[in-house]
């Protein structure tokens, strides 16, 4: 299924620019959103670390702004269970360092703020009717999907390999999103999690698009102009964008974060299970140096991270970004300071002018 009620992918982006926002939970919101749409970009939301209360409102003043197309994201995880012996496991792993900072208790296992999509989230979408919906780590049960397709959603979902391409094409995605390597964040990866293999975006973008019939969207590491021309000359009908963005003010991130982008370069990050049990792309630092990058003791996603949070909580205010990620590209040297706005101007201008 290429097209619905509302048209095809294609149909949206002959209306705007070929320029996604990648949805960053923790970092993307109202703002960032905004200042996209206003350039003439597909603008996205982050569902799955907010309240359904905070989004409703987010996508009201975002209606009540702009007349532009928005992307809500969600992650399509299943939610673990019977996780009790590796959460005990990962806590020992993590006690020297609760013992350095003199830390007594270690709290119980928590969802981590991470909510995989659910009834009440298809609900919202119902109600709230986004142009399209995406999803990150393949895609809700058939039910849940079907629902969010009778609203008239164009459907997307990022894929790592060719075969998870097929998979979401097979299951009536309106496009795919071709998330290679290089990008910032989680893997999207759902039917591999062998990160030995992963495939560069240049790579993928081009085997993909001759692997399925929906449009792709080429992800990851593409910092600049030249790397949106690059990737439309593999095939790409669009682009996503996420760590090029993350200097701007509009992001919402720790200032430890901002410190560690003004300073990465192009080999600074790697990708880690260390901070939510699921591989993704940060700058290194010490929890990434000491106990992974990767490794077989983190628990299952989203886990790992509410044993972290106080070790995060501690050091933090001390300026610290040992303990948290730092979730960035490998192109994030190539990111600028500089309001939302403006970087989508000049990547529009550099790249379609
Ligand atoms: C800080 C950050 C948070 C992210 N969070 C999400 C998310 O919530 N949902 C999602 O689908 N992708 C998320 N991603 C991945 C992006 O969708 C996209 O694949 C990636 O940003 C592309 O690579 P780039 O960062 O090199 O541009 C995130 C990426 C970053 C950098």
């Amino acid at each position: 299924m290429s097209t619905n009620t509302r048209g095809s992918f294609s149909d949206l982006l002959s209306r705007i620019h070929p320029l996604l926002l990648a949805p960053m939970a923790g970092s993307g919101g109202l703002q960032l959103a905004l200042a996209v749409a206003q350039e003439g970009g597909l603008a996205a939301l982050p569902a799955a670390s907010v309240s359904g209360e905070q989004l409703e409102k987010d996508v009201h003043s975002f209606r009540a702004a702009t007349g532009g197309p928005l992307n809500l994201n969600y992650f399509a995880h299943r939610s673990p269970e019977h996780a009790e012996d590796a959460m005990a496991a990962w806590r020992e792993r993590l006690a020297p360092y609760y013992r350095q900072f003199g830390l007594a208790e270690t709290p119980a296992a928590a969802g981590g703020g991470r909510a995989p999509f659910d009834a009440a989230s298809c609900a919202l979408v119902e109600a709230l009717r986004p142009e399209v919906v995406s999803f990150h780590f393949g895609l809700p049960d058939k039910a849940l999907l079907d629902r969010v397709m009778a609203t008239g959603a164009l459907v997307i979902s990022s894929a790592t390999t060719v075969t998870e391409a097929q998979w979401l094409a097979q299951r009536g995605c309106h496009a795919i999103i071709a998330q290679g390597a290089e990008a910032g964040g989680h893997r999207a990866s759902f039917l591999t999690d062998d990160m030995a293999t992963q495939v560069g975006t240049m790579a993928l973008v081009a085997q993909m698009v001759d692997a399925v019939d929906v449009p792709v969207i080429a992800a990851g590491g593409i910092g600049d102009a030249r790397g949106i021309r690059a990737a439309l000359a593999l095939g790409a009908s669009a682009v996503q964008l996420g760590t090029a963005f993350l200097r701007s003010p509009e992001v919402m991130t720790t200032s430890v974060h901002r410190e560690a982008l003004r300073n990465v370069r192009d080999d600074s990050t790697a990708i880690t299970n260390v901070f939510t049990g699921r591989p993704a792309r940060g700058i290194i630092n010490r929890l990434m140096r000491e106990v992974g990058p990767m490794t077989t003791l983190a628990p299952p996603f989203p886990l790992a991270a509410s044993a972290l949070a106080p070790l995060r909580a501690h050091t933090e205010p001390q300026g610290s970004g040992d303990f948290q990620p730092l979730w960035a590209g490998q192109a994030a040297a190539l990111a600028r300071e500089a309001p939302a706005a403006e970087i989508m101007r000049e990547l529009i201008a550099g790249a379609f002018a």
